[in-house]
């Protein structure tokens, strides 16, 4: 039997997070700068190396794969990616295949992700609003991932919208978004932003808007009930009782869950990120080239898990941003 992989801290880790690109066809201003200097096709791990660490993973135990980028559906060939992925689904080593997606190229590739057994997915969506859409995503349509949004419902798939909260954008449009999802039958999460990136620590401040407060202005216009069932990510939720919908909250900076953190993130150059919230990473783009067995790579898998952190150092307090990590949340696809 191979040995699970279990952290310092005893956390076992069953999800990773895989981030197949660095590119994006949007700029969201949280996410990327604007002139953002992308990684040389050559740098990439071919979608066999992907197959080959995430495959590896699976064996050590790993049950969740989210693919992320960037966005994920930008990468050239990636169903083939996911195709190959079926197979630990029909196993059943793997219990879920989903991914994190700005949305906008849904509409082409929806039937073919449900095709392969993705059936929930999570499309990041800020604003209901077109021009606030395309001022956060510095040029998105809005229409296009309201239309792929569509076309992944249509397909049969679960969709789950992010929204980050951000103070002055879309505070006015938090019952906008509730009813909006409510009416289509979507669940909503809320997340916290965390201060990544080279933006000035300024504009993390400004823009932070906590959780806490949002969720009391939901408690003024419905009964929330606290739900114990947890994604195997980070939010917790509650149930709107009025419409029976269910809300998420991810709280990096009012209520830190990395006690229960069951994830790593691999980027696709090959570096696997203990925490979303620290530098430390460990190549495994080497050990994986090295060694056609994989023995090398499992080595280093291992020898990575056991340098994970207790946590992250995010924090927005003494009016100041302390823990802020230089590289840009598209590196590791959040
Ligand atoms: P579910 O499977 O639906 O639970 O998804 P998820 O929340 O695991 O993944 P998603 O890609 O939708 O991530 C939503 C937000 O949670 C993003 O902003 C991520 O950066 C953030 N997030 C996910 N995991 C972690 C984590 O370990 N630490 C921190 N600080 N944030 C995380
Ligand atoms: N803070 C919080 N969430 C972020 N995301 C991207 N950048 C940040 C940030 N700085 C979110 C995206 C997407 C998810 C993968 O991460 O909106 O939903
Ligand atoms: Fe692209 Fe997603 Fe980052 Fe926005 S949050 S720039 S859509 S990767």
């Amino acid at each position: 039997m191979t040995a699970p992989l279990i952290d310092p801290f005893a956390r076992p880790i069953s999800y990773l997070r895989v981030s197949v690109t660095d590119r994006c066809d949007f700029r969201c201003v949280y996410c990327m700068a604007e002139n953002m200097t992308f990684l040389p096709k050559k740098e990439l791990l071919t979608l066999e190396e992907l197959d080959r660490i995430s495959t590896t993973f699976i064996r050590l135990g790993v049950e969740k794969l989210r693919i992320t980028g960037g966005e994920p559906l930008v990468r050239k060939g990636i169903m083939t990616y996911f195709q190959a992925m079926q197979r630990h689904l029909d196993s059943g080593a793997l219990k879920e295949l989903t991914l994190t997606t700005n949305g906008s190229q849904l509409r082409r590739f929806a039937r073919d992700l449900a095709d392969c057994g993705v059936r929930r997915i999570n499309v990041s969506l800020d604003t209901l609003d077109d021009k606030k859409f395309a001022d956060i995503t510095r040029w998105g349509r809005l229409a296009q991932v309201l239309d792929g949004i569509e076309a992944a419902q249509d397909a049969g798939m679960r969709v789950k919208i992010n929204a980050v909260a951000l103070k002055g954008f879309n505070e006015d449009e938090l019952f906008t978004l509730q009813d909006w999802c409510a009416t289509r039958g979507m669940d909503l999460t809320f997340i916290e932003v965390m201060p990544m990136g080279d933006l000035g620590n300024e504009d993390r401040l400004d823009q932070y808007w906590s959780l806490k407060d949002l969720r009391a202005r939901l408690a003024e216009r419905f009964t929330l009930t606290d739900l114990a069932e947890r994604t195997g990510g980070p939010a917790r939720y509650v149930r709107l009782e009025e419409t029976g919908q269910k809300i998420g909250f991810i709280t990096p900076m009012t209520h830190n869950f990395c006690e229960s953190c069951n994830r790593v993130r691999l980027t696709c150059t090959g570096e696997l990120y203990m925490c979303l919230g620290q530098e430390d990473m460990a190549d495994l783009r080497a050990p994986l080239r090295a060694d056609p067995d994989n023995t090398l790579l499992e080595d280093a898998i291992r020898a990575a898990i056991l340098r994970k952190p207790k946590g992250h150092d995010f924090d927005y307090s003494r009016q100041a941003v302390d823990g802020q990590v230089s590289r840009h949340m598209s590196h590791t696809g959040g």
